[in-house]
Formats: structure tokens, sequence, C-alpha cells
């Protein structure tokens, strides 16, 4: 028979963003080990919803480590303590009989609390529109060798696309740097052939939208990828900051230049 936990849980609520937070006291007796951590807040919500009306509020959507949409800092750490684990994924086993559990938010003044756990992380969704995609005709499929890529570039790529976007580098970072996450959303595409044509453009764009969602300045304390559970290196924001001094220079010294030669041939 699975073994059960008693917890005394301190859980960050708050009513709606302009509001005052405070840790509510919660003890949640009898909690099966085998138990997700959102499950276990399940059982909780059930018993607040029969007593007070008043269930916490957190994000949550595939339950299964893919979406990115779970999140919260647990214990001090965005995601909890296991490392390498989505929310979701962690389990109750991880903690012991007794245990009290600190659970907050994601802080960030980029990502607002709407209520209790849930923030607001739009700000993600404004960088990718910035240039997180590669606009290409979709209509018939490809010759599986019209564009040769190697393996490894191939899987390069792929490690960078497997951010979710949680945004627990955000949320690890002291200045609320979004900068791993943006270089890795960058970097997917800007490995490949067929992010090459917008390349530029799209390191320019979604820098600025990170600097304009009001996400901090990268000062390599590489917390984000200890807290990172897809394990998304520190590399890709070096590669982000190759790309985008590229760019720059190309911008400000080469696009001139061929606008001026485009015109010129007009
Ligand atoms: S709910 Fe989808 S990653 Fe956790």
């Amino acid at each position: 028979m699975a073994r059960t936990l008693n917890l005394h849980l301190k859980i960050w609520r708050q009513p709606g963003p302009q509001a005052e937070g405070w840790f509510q006291e919660i003890e949640a007796p009898e909690i099966p080990e085998t138990a997700s951590f959102l499950e276990m807040l399940d059982i909780v919500n059930q018993k607040l919803i029969s007593t007070t009306g008043d269930p916490v509020v957190f994000d949550h959507d595939c339950r299964e480590g893919i979406c990115g949409t779970c999140g919260m800092v647990i214990n001090g750490i965005p995601h909890g303590p296991q490392g390498g684990t989505t929310t979701c994924q962690l389990h109750m086993r991880t903690f012991h009989d007794g245990d009290t559990i600190w659970v907050e938010p994601f802080r960030a003044s980029a990502f607002p609390v709407i209520k209790d756990l849930m923030v607001d992380r739009t700000g993600f969704d404004r960088i990718m529109a910035a240039g997180g995609f590669v606009s290409v005709r979709t209509g018939s499929a490809q010759d599986a060798n019209a564009l040769p890529i190697s393996k490894e570039v191939a899987d390069s790529a792929m490690d960078a696309a497997e951010c979710i976007g949680c945004g627990a580098c955000v949320a690890s970072c002291k200045n609320a740097s979004a900068m791993l996450f943006t270089a890795a959303k960058a970097g997917q595409f800007n490995m490949l052939p067929q992010g090459q044509p917008e390349k530029h453009r799209r390191v320019l764009g979604m820098v600025k939208a990170m600097d304009d969602a009001g996400f901090g300045n990268c000062t390599n304390q590489y917390e984000c990828e200890a807290a990172c559970p897809k394990r998304i290196g520190i590399r890709w924001i070096s590669k982000l900051n190759r790309d985008y001094t590229v760019a720059v220079v190309h911008s400000a010294l080469l696009a001139p230049l061929t606008k001026g030669a485009g015109d010129g041939a007009g």
C-alpha cells in the first residue's frame, strides 16, 4: 500500500494583480506519495472548496511535462527540488512525512500575478510573435533530401527546441532575465537553413520584444540553466549574443549599402 504523507503547506494567496498577498497555512494530511505535486494541490483544493469555497488558483494543462503551463516556486526553487523536472512531473515521494512546503508563484515584474500561483506570461508570447517562426510556404510535402541537414545540426536545433516556455529561467534569475528562453527560441531556428533568411530580423526583433516586456539583463548567473526543467544550456545565450552582434553590424553597416545599391539599380 502506498505510503502517505502529512504535510504543512504555506501557499501564496493573492486575490488579484493589485492586491496584497500572504502565505496561507494549510494542513494536508494523508497525501499519497504516488500523487504528483499538482494532484496534491487538487486534493487540497477539494477540501478548500468544501470549506472556504476559495481554492488555490494555479496553471496547468498537459500534466506530462511538455506544455510549459505549470510553474510555481517550491521551497524556493522553480519547479521544486528535483531538477530537470516540471512541477506536474514532480511527485510527492520526493518529500518526507511532516515536511513544511512553501509554494509561491514565479516572481518577476514581467510576470505579474493574476491570482494566487497563476502569473501572466504573455511577455513570452510577444517575444515569440517578434520572430519565433520561419516564413515558409507549407503547401506541399518536400522531398526528403531536398534540404540536407546534418545530424549534428538537427540534434543541436532540437536541443534548443526542447524549451517549453515555462518561465523557470526568469523566476530563478535575480535579474528576471528571459535570455535563456529567447536564446533557445531564436536558436532553434537560427541553427537551420530554413531559419537563415530571417535570422537578423528575428534576433533583433526578439531581443527588442524581450526588453520591451520588462525582462532584466543577463549577468551570467547560470541560475536559469540550473532551474530549466529541460536542461537548456547557457551556450544558447552565447549563440544569441553572437547572432545579435552580427545582426546589429549587418543592419547598421551593410543594410544601407544594400539598400543604396538596390535603389540605384532600380
Ligand atoms: S502541465 Fe504541461 S508541463 Fe506541466
